[in-house]
């Protein structure tokens, strides 16, 4: 048996002694520069590395990186679908290649873990248009001793990696490893690309020597190497385990949920399902409750996704039949026993994540019932419908879909996130009308638009005191980025006549002389009397030009975008100084804490 906790060392111990250094992980938030919302792969937040920008820790790096991917929450409840997982990687910026990247893996799966060398397969890329057959690294295998009937060559959607969906990222052709599960081969071509489910990938070293364009790929300047190997499927294959829920990574969680159900989880296969999502969901939701860019459940963008998750949690927690205050048990587990070493942050804002935790279930709690109810209500209502059109008329079609009205009503009175309706349907056998709810959610928008303007008129007649400390905020959270790290987000503000309060994330406290530095970089600007200009565009407009600020999800949105030079440029509402002159000398008044990993600074204008 290895636990999660020796197999994440034995990763980096075994890199380190190849030369590489441990650059820990990074925020699980995405920062909107690639179009995923999330972190989902270890080679994300290194990117501009890979592209060739000089990495400061070296050529050789490596880590654990945790990934969120929820484009298929709804299939979480099986065996292997989770929402998080961590990713084992290490990277050569244009250093080693294939050669020392084939021996190391395999040394690695072989000394390392204990696989036997005579029963690896491999897979590489069998070239196209857009790029080579990769035999060097099928010749460096064999090399070392895997023979040519173990290597297979297969096509672009097998064995390329690339982060779909995207422009400008690096990529290229991968060697993905493989081990056969037993002995017993499905017929004479058993290989791993047959699907008979003998064989498991374990892993792959991406050779990264594409940028993806518009329309194909073209070489970059430098070879690296990308690898991945998902420490939580690893984890079950190297304990023999198919269930993935079984590794020490969630056993604790099941147990806890086992005993406070009194279910048995082997043999009630409802029972287990519910134990897997609210397992799961809890899980991710600790992550992103407690990041260092830590969200909360909102009704739009990540925090929205937060919010489905931690719904859909909720509502097994009734088909389990325990309180949903359970979950808040569940998360302790993950946060006392499972990921307090790696990730000791979340040890830290323990409170705070099962605070806010706590908040989402009793704010779900108390339309959950009357939400069910109504729920309930569409379908009754529906299937008398079709069984009084079926006297009048044997060869009546049913009807099986649940209005997008209705679906927006239960999103907007009762908290029901349209997929968790869509879930509920589903497993009637009835089906959520989405456009119908599309067209409902955006008319409703538009009217909450149009009284987020008369409100907004109201604030226009703010007075000139708050207007200035309003654009001071822009000043001092561009300062902020440039003097102590482009990761610096504004995490709250709040503006009177008389001053400015600003929370950011930020490890530590705030040095005096940085505090200085800050208002004098603060100060400068002011002096320059830089005109504060405002631009409407689409929100994927602002975010190509870099405007920092709250995004929403929501595809061709309008929003109103505030510059002051290069300096600071934000997504915001206004309204703000005409230029930056008007705002007299800035002056901190103090700096403190404002809970885990977060700074609070009060400031002044003085005129
Ligand atoms: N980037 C590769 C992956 O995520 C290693 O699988």
């Amino acid at each position: 048996m290895i636990t999660s906790k020796e197999l994440r060392k034995k990763w980096i111990e075994f890199y380190e002694s190849k030369g590489h250094v441990n650059i820990g992980a990074v925020s699980l938030i995405g920062d909107g520069s690639t179009g995923v919302m999330f972190n989902v792969a270890g080679m994300q937040p290194l990117m501009p590395y890979l592209l060739g920008k000089q990495h400061p820790a070296g050529t050789r790096l490596c880590n654990v990186q945790g990934c969120v991917r929820t484009l298929d929450i709804e299939s979480v409840g099986d065996a292997s679908h989770f929402t998080f997982f961590e990713m084992m990687g290490n990277w050569s910026l244009g250093d080693y290649f294939k050669e020392e990247k084939t021996a190391w893996s395999l040394e690695l799966l072989t000394q390392g873990f204990g696989l036997d060398k005579e029963k690896i397969c491999s897979t590489v890329f069998e070239g196209n248009d857009s790029a080579p057959r990769d035999d060097q690294t099928a010749e460096y295998l064999k090399a070392l001793g895997i023979p040519a009937e173990r290597i297979f060559y297969l096509p672009k959607k097998d064995n390329w990696w690339e982060l779909e969906g995207t422009v400008g990222t690096p990529c290229g052709p991968d060697n993905e490893w493989f081990y056969p599960r037993h002995d017993t081969p499905c017929g004479p071509k058993c290989g791993p690309d047959c699907g008979c489910g003998r064989y498991v990938e374990i892993g792959n070293d991406v050779y990264m020597q594409y940028r993806k364009l518009a329309d194909g790929y073209e070489l970059l300047d430098n070879k690296n190497v990308d690898t991945g190997f998902g420490l939580d499927r690893m984890l079950l294959f190297l304990n023999n385990l198919s269930d993935g829920y079984k590794t020490d990574l969630f056993w604790g969680a099941i147990e806890y949920l086992k005993k406070v159900s009194g279910k048995d989880y082997d043999s009630d296969t409802e029972a287990q399902k519910a134990m897997r999502i609210i397992a799961d969901h809890t899980r991710t939701g600790v992550m992103l409750i407690g990041d260092i860019n830590g969200i909360l459940p909102s009704n739009t963008g990540a925090g929205y996704i937060l919010r489905r998750l931690l719904r859909r949690a909720i509502r097994y927690c009734r088909t389990l039949g325990v309180n949903s205050r359970e979950m808040l048990g569940v998360a302790s587990v993950f946060i006392d026993e499972v990921y307090n070493e790696a990730y000791p942050l979340l040890v830290e804002k323990k409170a705070y994540i099962l605070d806010e935790m706590q908040k989402e279930i009793e704010r779900f709690e108390a339309t959950l019932e009357k939400g069910i109810k109504e729920f309930d209500k569409c379908i009754n209502g529906l299937e008398r419908k079709n069984e009084f059109m079926r006297k009048q008329n044997p060869d009546y079609v049913a009807e099986t879909v649940i209005g997008g009205k209705q679906a927006f009503r239960l999103y907007d009175t009762y908290g029901f996130p349209v997929e968790l309706t869509a879930e509920l349907a589903t497993e009637k056998g009835y089906n959520v009308d989405m456009v119908g709810f599309n067209e409902a959610f955006k008319e409703h928008q538009e009217k909450s638009k149009a009284n987020l303007t008369s409100a907004k008129g109201g604030m226009e007649s703010r007075s000139d005191a708050a207007i200035h400390y309003h654009t001071a905020t822009h000043l001092l959270n561009a300062a902020l980025k440039t003097l102590l790290g482009e990761d610096i987000n504004q995490k709250g503000s709040n503006i009177n006549d008389e001053r400015m309060r600003f929370d950011f994330n930020f490890p530590r406290p705030v040095t005096e002389e940085e505090l200085k530095n800050l208002e004098n970089l603060v100060n400068e600007k002011i002096r320059e009397d830089i005109p504060v200009v405002c631009k409407e565009m689409s929100l994927e407009e602002a975010r190509a030009q870099s405007f920092v600020g709250v995004f929403s999800s929501k595809y061709g949105e309008q929003v109103k975008t505030y510059s002051i030079g290069e300096f600071s440029k934000e997504i915001c509402g206004g309204p703000h100084a005409e230029r930056t002159g008007e705002l007299g000398t800035f002056k901190i008044v103090k700096e403190q804490s404002c809970g885990a990993g977060i700074r609070r600074i009060k400031a002044v204008l003085q005129k």
